[in-house]
């Protein structure tokens, strides 16, 4: 089994594989263009990319050998998803691992604009000398309103209760207050109490414009706003015109309606007039321990994938976790089209050739159904061929202890 690796992925990626099996690892620091992986990607059955590199469907037609991508980064969008499952191509990435990184952030974010930091730090490079206690808080005591109670939001949360903050939230979904949070029914009554609000909810056409002029009037007069989620949740210009009004004191934004391409293009933003507004160019989640946390959490499923057939987490073909293969068993694991009779085509195929099946799991989503069978006793060495031969198979595998 051999694994390519671009990009420069973390090195905790190899660790991963290092715990699953015997792999063959070759690294390439940079990404590169589609003709030139094509060529790479002979021999290779596991691939490692993060977001600059481009898998479509032309590279996926030249690459036959390969059983799975992991995008070492969160985004998916660089990879032709459709494709990839047609294929039988597993696609894994690492939602989360960056999430510790945002809450960290966001907490610091919430100190530095209740202290006026930004604007006293702006000042001082204009050589101006701001020594006043005036208008600066401790966060000990003030109401931290969360938006959005997921990974990021619920860590931010104990975070923020560890600095004495008391914490109100509301999410779409039922969720477990941690601490002394206090779950709120709508949107606005976190508006409404808050001293901090903080955004970090996913962008969907539900969430996009959550924060415009309506709801930064609902929010508190001298209030600070936090959006270190998505770009297109808040309405920048309404949210410059509360500050010009002197309604919301200041603001936190790493995530922007439109971000530079490139470290060439200039970043525009209504919000550069504003002296106590802290910019970030989406940074939130950019650490060397979220680099180290994606490098495991892909590698990990990249390492499961390619050795137990276990696709927990994918995203573009069905989940399933089959668990460790049993001493002296083989694991058929099939990639199939989702129609009626496939499992017991491939059950029959089983018993005609005399193999016990002591375990079996089968999991569909849309078009694809992924099957994993554990046989007992020697294996016929044509089962694999006569399952790829079979009438629904996109793919098959057999794999042994
Ligand atoms: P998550 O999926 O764990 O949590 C999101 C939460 O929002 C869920 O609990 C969901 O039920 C809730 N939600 C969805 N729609 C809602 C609505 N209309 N009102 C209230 N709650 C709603 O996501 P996670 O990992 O916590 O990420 C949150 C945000 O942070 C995402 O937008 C993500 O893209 C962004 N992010 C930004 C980073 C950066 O570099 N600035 C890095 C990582 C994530």
């Amino acid at each position: 089994m051999k694994a390519l690796l671009v990009e420069n992925i973390h090195p905790e990626a190899d660790t991963a594989f290092a715990r699953a099996g015997a792999l063959e690892i070759e690294r390439i620091d940079h990404a590169i263009e589609p003709g030139e992986l094509m060529q790479r990607l002979k021999g290779v059955q596991l691939l490692g990319i993060r977001s600059r590199t481009r898998i479509t469907r032309e590279v996926l037609d030249a690459a036959p050998d390969l059983l799975a991508i992991g995008c070492f980064c969160i985004g998916t969008n660089q990879v032709d998803l459709d494709a990839a499952a047609e294929k039988g191509v597993f696609v894994f990435n690492a939602p989360f691992a960056n999430t510790r990184s945002v809450a960290e952030l966001t907490l610091a974010s919430a100190v530095m604009l209740m202290r006026g930091i930004p604007a006293k730090s702006n000042a001082i490079r204009r050589g101006e000398w701001h020594k006043s206690a005036k208008g600066a808080h401790e966060v000990r005591g003030k109401k931290l309103g969360i938006i959005g109670y997921g990974n990021i939001g619920s860590q931010l949360s104990a975070l923020a209760s560890g600095h004495g903050m008391h914490v109100y939230f509301y999410d779409v979904e039922p969720k477990l207050a941690h601490g002394n949070a206090r779950p709120m029914n709508s949107i606005e009554e976190v508006l409404e109490i808050s001293d901090v609000v903080t955004l970090h909810v996913p962008s969907t056409p539900q969430t996009r414009g959550l924060i415009g002029a309506g709801q930064l009037q609902r929010m508190k007069k001298g209030s600070f706003l936090i959006n270190q989620a998505r770009g297109d949740l808040v309405d920048i210009d309404a949210l410059a015109g509360a500050m010009r009004a002197g309604h919301i004191a200041g603001a936190a934004i790493d995530v922007f309606p439109k971000e530079p391409a490139s470290a060439d293009e200039a970043f525009e933003s209504p919000l550069l007039a504003f002296d106590n507004v802290l910019l970030t160019p989406h940074i939130g989640g950019s650490t060397e321990e979220a680099q180290a946390a994606i490098g495991l959490d892909a590698g990990i499923k990249l390492a499961r994938y390619a050795f137990e057939g276990g696709s927990a987490k994918a995203v573009n073909l069905p989940e399933l976790e089959p668990g460790t293969l049993a001493e002296g068993r083989s694991r058929l694991v099939s990639i199939h089209r989702n129609q009626p009779g496939y499992l017991s085509r491939l059950n029959e195929a089983a018993s005609a050739m005399g193999l016990n099946i002591a375990s079996q799991y089968l999991n569909t989503s849309g078009a694809f159904g992924y099957a994993t069978t554990d046989l007992e006793g020697a294996v016929p060495a044509d089962l694999l061929q006569r399952i790829e031969a079979m009438d629904g198979t996109i793919r098959a595998r057999l794999l042994t202890r």
